[in-house]
C-alpha cells in the first residue's frame, strides 16, 4: 500500500513551521501590562476610527472627556439605555461588581460592534479606560483593537513611583509625562521627594529663603558639587544650579495626577538630609552655624515651629492623606554634643539619640494627625520606637517592613535590592555611571512585596510596593526615562497582578509588544542588550558547577562552549542549566537570526575549585552589614555578580581582610586568586595589595607574596579584578591579607584555589 500524507497533516506541519503562526501561538493578542486577572480573547477586532462615537453615563462624563482627548475622538455624548446594542461605539457604563471589594475593579467587553467600559466608580473607570488606551497603543494597527473580555482588580492598594527632584531638578512637563505613563500602567501613587541637601524644591511662602537660596547650589553636576565644598548659591546668580516648583505649579500637578487616578505624596525631609535648610536657617543646627551638619537640632523648639509652618503650607497644596517626613539616614553625632539636644533627652526621659529621633517623628506624627493626615517615613523611624500612627517605607531590605507589620503598622515595601531604579540595569561596564548595585528587570519582576515571614493577618499591613528613583547620577529627562523604563513595567505588574499570575517568560513575551508602546510615547527606554549573563553554582554532592545562561533578548538562540573557545553556529545550543567539572571557561553568544552572525561573546569561569567547603578563620571580622553567607561565602563555588548587594560579596568595612583557609587535606596548589570589586561612588575600593602565604601544618608559613593593586582609585566605574598568585606547592593552610588603605569598603568573592 502506498503511504500518503493527509492534506490536513500537511497543513498542520506548515502551521508548525510557519514563523507567523508560531509567533501568534506564542504571543496573545491582548498583551497588557500589568496582566489582568482574567482575559478571555475572542475572534475579531473592534475597528476604531476618529469617528467612533463615545457615550458615557453622567457620572463618567468628565473621565470620558479625558479619554476622548487622549484618543483623539470627539467629545462624549450622554449614554441612555435605549442605545442599540449593535451601535458601533465606545460606552462608559456604571456597573457594580459583587465578587470584589476593590474600588479599582473594572471590566472591559470588546466586540466587533462595541467597546463597553464598566466600573462601579471613578477609580475603576480610570483603570479601565487606561487599559483600553494601552491596548490600542499596543496594536501595530492602532485602528484595530482585538476583541475579548477583561475582568480585573489589583492585588495591592498602593503602587508607587518615587522621584528625587532635589539632586537633579526636573521641570513640570517631565513629571506630567511620567504621570501619563503611570496612568497607562496603573501605578497610582507618585512620591515626590521635594527636599534634600542638594536643593529645596517647593515654594514656602513663609520662608522665601528656601527657594531664593536653598534651592540653588553652586555646581551643575551633583557629583562635582558633592565632591567640592557643597555650597549654595542664590536664585539668578551666574553659578546657580537648581530650581523649585511654585505652590501653584504643584497644585496643578496634583490635579493633573488626580485626573489620572494618581495621588501625589510630598516628602519633606527631617531630621536628616537637611543641609540646605540649615544653610539658610543656621539657628536650626546644633552648632548655630551653616555647613556644619545635616540634621536639625531636636533640642530647639524652633525646629518644630519651622517644620509645622512648612507642613501647614504643604497640606494646603497636597490633599493626600499621607505626608512623608523622610526620617532616613540622620547622623546622630551632632546631637550627642549639643546641650539643647541633651537637655531634651533628659527632660523627655529619653534613653539615647535614637529615642531623640523617635521623639521628633512622634511630634510630627501628632501634628499631622491633629490635621487629619497620616505620617509616612523611611524605615529608620522604627529606631527608638515607632510612632503610633506611622506607616513605614521599608527600604533597607525587608526587615523594617516585617517588624512594622508585625507591630500592626501599615507598610510600603521598597527594598533596595529590588526597587531602586538608580541601580545599574545591565553590566555596569556598558552603562552610563550609576550609583552602583545591579537591578536587571528580571530581578524587579522576581520581587514579591509580601515577605514570607508574615502571617496572613500581618500581611494585610503590606499596602503595596514602590520603586525609588534617586537622581545623583540622573541629570536629564532622557536619562531619567532610561533608568525608569522598562523596569517600570515589572514594577507595575508586581504591584497589580495576582501572585499566581507571575510568569517571567510570559511577561517577557508581552514586554516585546510594549517596546512599541514606549516608542510611540517617545520614551527613551533602556534597550535589551545582545549580551548574556552567565552564572554558576557549586553542587557539592556531584562536585561540579551548574552553569546557567540568561539573556534580556526574547527566547534567543544561545550557543556555548565549555573549553574556552569562541562559540560558533555549530556549538551546542543552550537549552537549560549545564553541568561542568573542575575549573573551566564557559563562553556563550547569541546567534543573530537576521545576519546569521554570532553576537558578543561572554565568558565565565566556573569555579569548582580546590577550596570549596574549606574552613575559614577570620583573623579580622567581616562587616555585619555585608556578611553574605558568613563563613561559607568565599568558598561556596559561586562568584559574586555586578553588585555587592547580591549576597555573594563579603564586605570588610574600614579594616583589612585577614583570613586563614584550612583545606580538607594537603593539596597540590597551583594558583590562588581572590576577586575584589571597586565601585568608588559608594566607597568600595580595591585593596592596596593582597598578600598570600601558605603552610602544610598551620605553623610554618612560606614568606608572604604580595600582589599589588593596579586599578587607580580614580576609576569610578565598576571593576572586578582577581589578585592572582602562582604557588606550585603542597599546602593545607592559606593565609590571605588584603590591605584596606582607603579605609572604605573592601568587597571580596571568591577565594579560588586551583
Ligand atoms: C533612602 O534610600 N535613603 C531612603
Amino acid at each position: 500500500m502506498k503511504r500518503t500524507i493527509q492534506p490536513a497533516l500537511i497543513l498542520f506541519f506548515l502551521y508548525c513551521i510557519n514563523p507567523v503562526a508560531l509567533f501568534s501561538q506564542d504571543l496573545q493578542r491582548i498583551n497588557l501590562v500589568p496582566q489582568p486577572q482574567v482575559v478571555v480573547e475572542k475572534k475579531g477586532s473592534f475597528l476604531w476610527s476618529e469617528n467612533t462615537p463615545v457615550y458615557a453615563e453622567p457620572v463618567f462624563q468628565e473621565l470620558a472627556k479625558l479619554f476622548a482627548m487622549q484618543a483623539s475622538l470627539s467629545l462624549p455624548r450622554p449614554y441612555n439605555r435605549n442605545l442599540k446594542s449593535n451601535t458601533h461605539c465606545i460606552i462608559f457604563r456604571k456597573q457594580k461588581f459583587t465578587d470584589t471589594s476593590s474600588a479599582e475593579a473594572y471590566k472591559l467587553v470588546i466586540t466587533p460592534q462595541q467597546v463597553q467600559i464598566l466600573a462601579a466608580n471613578e477609580q475603576g473607570m480610570l483603570r479601565a479606560m487606561f487599559t483600553l488606551l494601552q491596548l490600542q497603543l499596543l496594536q501595530t494597527e492602532k485602528t484595530l483593537v482585538p476583541c475579548g473580555e477583561i475582568t480585573d482588580a489589583p492585588r495591592f492598594l498602593y503602587r508607587g513611583l518615587h522621584l528625587d527632584v532635589s539632586r537633579n531638578f526636573f521641570p513640570i512637563p517631565v513629571l506630567e509625562k511620567l504621570l501619563d505613563m503611570m496612568a497607562l500602567y496603573k501605578l497610582n501613587t507618585f512620591h515626590w521627594h521635594l527636599t534634600d541637601g542638594p536643593g529645596w524644591r517647593l515654594e514656602i511662602k513663609k520662608y522665601p529663603q528656601l527657594t531664593k537660596k536653598a534651592a540653588w547650589r553652586t555646581k551643575n553636576s551633583w557629583k562635582e558639587w558633592w565632591n567640592s565644598d557643597r555650597l549654595y548659591s542664590a536664585e539668578g546668580a551666574a553659578d546657580a544650579y537648581g530650581g523649585y516648583y511654585t505652590q501653584e505649579e504643584a497644585k496643578e500637578l496634583v490635579s493633573y495626577a488626580a485626573k489620572r487616578g494618581i495621588t501625589i505624596i510630598p516628602e519633606i525631609e527631617m531630621p536628616g538630609h537637611s543641609e540646605e535648610v540649615l544653610a539658610v536657617f543656621p539657628n536650626l543646627a546644633c552648632s548655630g552655624k551653616p555647613y556644619t551638619q545635616s540634621e536639625f537640632c531636636i533640642g530647639n523648639d524652633s525646629t518644630f515651629l519651622f517644620m509645622e509652618d512648612v507642613l501647614t503650607e504643604v497640606m494646603q497644596v497636597f490633599p493626600s492623606s499621607y505626608i512623608h517626613i523622610g526620617g532616613d539616614e540622620a547622623g546622630k553625632e551632632s546631637w550627642k554634643n549639643c546641650p539643647k539636644c541633651q537637655a531634651r533627652i533628659s527632660s523627655e526621659n529619653l534613653k539615647d539619640e535614637h529615642e531623640l529621633q523617635s521623639y521628633a517623628i512622634k511630634r510630627m506624627d501628632k501634628f499631622l494627625s491633629d490635621h487629619g493626615r497620616k505620617l509616612l517615613g523611611w524605615d529608620e523611624i522604627l529606631e527608638g520606637g515607632l510612632s503610633p500612627g506611622a506607616t513605614v517605607m521599608s527600604w533597607r531590605g525587608e526587615a523594617g517592613g516585617i517588624a512594622a507589620a508585625k507591630a500592626g503598622h501599615d507598610v510600603i515595601m521598597t527594598p533596595g535590592g529590588y526597587c531602586y531604579f538608580d541601580n545599574y540595569q545591565s553590566n555596569p561596564a556598558t552603562q552610563p555611571e550609576a550609583i552602583g548595585g545591579y537591578l536587571p528587570i528580571s530581578k524587579v519582576y522576581s520581587y514579591d512585596p509580601v515577605p514570607a515571614e508574615l502571617t496572613a493577618d500581618e500581611a494585610r499591613h503590606i499596602l503595596g510596593v514602590q520603586a525609588n528613583t534617586w537622581t545623583e547620577y540622573i541629570p536629564t529627562a532622557e536619562h531619567l526615562e532610561y533608568m525608569i523604563f522598562p523596569r517600570f513595567l515589572a514594577l507595575a505588574e508586581i504591584g497589580w497582578s495576582s501572585k499566581n499570575q507571575k510568569d517571567w517568560t510570559n511577561f517577557q513575551g508581552r514586554l516585546q509588544q510594549h517596546y512599541l508602546l514606549l516608542q510611540r510615547k517617545s520614551i527613551n527606554y533602556y534597550r535589551p542588550q545582545p549580551t548574556l549573563e552567565i552564572n554558576s553554582v557549586a553542587d557539592t554532592v556531584s562536585r561540579l558547577s551548574r552553569v546557567s545562561i540568561s539573556s534580556e533578548q526574547y527566547k534567543p538562540e544561545i550557543h556555548f562552549t565549555t573549553n574556552g573557545s569562541d562559540p560558533v553556529k555549530s556549538s551546542p545550543i543552550y537549552m537549560g542549566p549545564v553541568d561542568v567539572k573542575g575549573i573551566a571557561t564557559i563562553k556563550a553568544a547569541i546567534l543573530n537570526p537576521v545576519t546569521g552572525k554570532m553576537g558578543p561573546v561572554m565568558a565565565h569561569q566556573t569555579a569548582y575549585h580546590k577550596a570549596i567547603g574549606a574552613q575559614i578563620t577570620y583573623n579580622l571580622p567581616f562587616s555585619n552589614s555585608y556578611p553574605a553567607q558568613q563563613e561559607y561565602t568565599l568558598v561556596n563555588g559561586q562568584t559574586g555578580s555586578f553588585t555587592y548587594g547580591d549576597g555573594q560579596w563579603q564586605g570588610f568595612e574600614g579594616i583589612d581582610m585577614d583570613i586563614t583557609l584550612e583545606l580538607k587535606q594537603l593539596t597540590d596548589v597551583k594558583k590562588i586568586a581572590v576577586n575584589f570589586m571597586q565601585i568608588t561612588g559608594p566607597g568600595v575600593f580595591m585593596p592596596n595589595y593582597v598578600e598570600y602565604s601558605w603552610s602544610k601544618n598551620g605553623k610554618d608559613y612560606s614568606a608572604p607574596v604580595r600582589i599589588m593593586n593596579t586599578v587607580p582609585d580614580t576609576e569610578s566605574k565598576l571593576v572586578i579584578k582577581p589578585f592572582e598568585v602562582m604557588v606550585n606547592r603542597q599546602a593545607k593552610y592559606i593565609r590571605i591579607k588584603a590591605q584596606n588603605d582607603k579605609h572604605g569598603f573592601l568587597f571580596a568573592d571568591e577565594v579560588l584555589v586551583y
